[in-house]
Parts: structure tokens; sequence; C-alpha cells
């Protein structure tokens, strides 16, 4: 397939670099040419929007601010691109006045890098009859998962931000591994393998999180006291307005 990526910041070089294992054909935009640079010899790279070729499908990962000024460049095409949009807070309907594609808007989270991410996506009316082509080209990043445009913030608030929180609770534990005479390494690879094996179970099982946590936890045992520690402080009110709070600022962004 024929790709183009206009914005080769932090998420289009991630794609780029996935779609080109994939063995597509791309063709990168970058306002300045030193993100360009490391793609030189495997992709075609340009400076301008306006030089862009035909593709079948287009990725737009610019910053919102930024988004307006480059769909008024995009080159119209003979015909209907898929057209993927990574910009928080720019509405479908916004980018179809600009295109005359069928479009799609994602939000992914950073693990798409390792193809272990998720994908919040919201296809237009157009789009919903083209799915397929969609999960086939965004296959390699990871799950898909689809919701109503109107919960992208939502979205953006639990798995687009979530590895940011995930990382610093991994931090915490870790440093609580140290404080008890673990080495880095031994505290860590426990933790990791900790959040994984539970995640997996949970997702196996297909149980609520309330129930396998009860089977773990014994009379006067040790889970028992760490949760009523857990409880004490309120961490499930910490994590859930933590989750609010960026649910907010995603919506301010939105509205800016
Ligand atoms: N980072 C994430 O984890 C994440 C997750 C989900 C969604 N998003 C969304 O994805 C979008 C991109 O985020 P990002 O973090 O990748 O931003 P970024 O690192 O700032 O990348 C944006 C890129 O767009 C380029 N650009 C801007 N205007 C251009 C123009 N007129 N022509 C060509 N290139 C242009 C910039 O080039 P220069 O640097 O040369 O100016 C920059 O390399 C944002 O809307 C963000 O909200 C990001």
């Amino acid at each position: 397939m024929r790709v183009g990526i206009i914005g080769i910041g932090n998420i289009g070089s991630i794609i780029a670099d996935l779609l080109i294992k994939q063995g597509h054909e791309l063709f990168l935009i970058n306002r300045h040419a030193n993100k360009l640079k490391k793609f030189e010899e495997i992709a075609n790279t340009y400076s301008d929007v306006e030089k862009l070729p035909e593709v079948d499908a287009l990725f737009l990962c610019v910053k919102p601010q930024d988004a307006p000024g480059v769909l008024k460049k995009i080159p119209r095409s003979k015909f209907r691109r898929l057209f993927v949009s990574t910009v928080t807070g720019f509405t479908i309907e916004e980018i179809t006045s600009y295109v005359n594609d069928d479009v799609t808007r994602i939000m992914p989270n950073i693990p798409i890098s390792i193809g272990k991410g998720v994908i919040g996506i919201s296809y237009s009316k157009e789009c919903s009859k083209r799915k397929d082509e969609v999960q086939k080209l965004l296959m390699p990043f990871g799950k898909l998962v689809e919701v109503d445009e109107s919960l992208l913030p939502a979205v953006t608030a639990l798995s687009g931000s979530g590895p940011a929180f995930t990382f610093v609770i991994i931090e915490s534990l870790v440093d609580a591994g140290l404080k008890l005479g673990l080495s880095y390494e031994t505290a860590m690879k426990l933790i990791i393998e900790t959040f994984r094996g539970s995640a997996e179970l949970l997702e196996r099982e297909g149980k609520h999180p309330g129930e396998l946590r009860h089977l773990v936890t014994s009379p006067a045992g040790t889970s028992i006291e760490g949760i009523y520690s857990l409880e004490q402080q309120g961490l499930r009110g910490i994590l859930m307005k933590t989750i609010f709070d960026t649910y907010k600022r995603a919506i301010e962004l939105q509205e800016i």
C-alpha cells in the first residue's frame, strides 16, 4: 500500500517504523527536514505537504494547532483515501470539511511502538464501510477498540495517558522494593511479571477484578493488611481523580 504520513514527530515516526516493517511504500512529510533524515534511505521524504503524491492511506500526526494549516494544503486525490488522524480534539466533521477522504480518528498509546498498544478508534459514516481495510492497516500497532467519537477524550485519559501513570506506579513499587533490600533488577522483574500475569489472568478468566482480588485475600493474611492500608489512604479515589482530571484536560484541549 502507498501510505503518506504528515508530521514525523513522536507518533508519526513510530507509525512510520511500524509501516515500513510491514512492507508499505511510505511518503513522509515533515516541516523540518532533520526529522526525516533517518528515513531518507527507506522512504520518500518531503518537507512540503503540497508535494504529497497519490497515496492509498494518509496519516495526520501534527499538533492540533498545526492541523488546519496542514489540512488546507493537502492535495486532493482522485480516489477516496483512508485518512487516519491522531490529532487530539480535531473532529471527523472538521477534517472532512477539508478533505474528500474516508476519515477515522485514532487515540493510540505508546506501546504501539512494540505492537502492543491499544488504540481507541472512531470511524466516519463513510469509513465504517471500510473497517476491514483500516483494521488490516493498523493491526501491527496492537488492539483496536471502537468507541463513539464523543468518548475519545475518555480513551485519552484511560489508555492514551495510561502508560505514563503505569510507569509512575511501577517506579513507586520498585522504590518500595529497594527500601526492603531488593536489587533494582529483582524488584523490576517482580513488578513487571506481577502486572503482566495479573492482567493476563484477568483477561483469560473474564471475571470482575473484585472476584479475583477476593480469591487471593485470606483471612488475617498479608494481602488484606495491604488492602486495608490502600483503602485508608484512598488509593481508589486518587486513581479515579487522576483519570477525571486527565479527561477534563483532554476536553479543554479539544475546545482550544
Ligand atoms: N505523543 C503521544 O503519545 C500521542 C498519543 C496520541 C495522540 N497524539 C496526538 O498526535 C499528534 C502528534 O503528536 P506528537 O507527540 O507526535 O507531536 P510532535 O512530536 O510535535 O510531532 C508533530 C510533527 O508535526 C510536524 N509538523 C507540524 N506542522 C507541519 C507542517 N505544516 N508540515 C509538515 N509537518 C508539520 C512537526 O514538525 P517540526 O518539529 O519540524 O515543527 C512535528 O515533527 C498530536 O495531535 C497529539 O495530540 C500524541
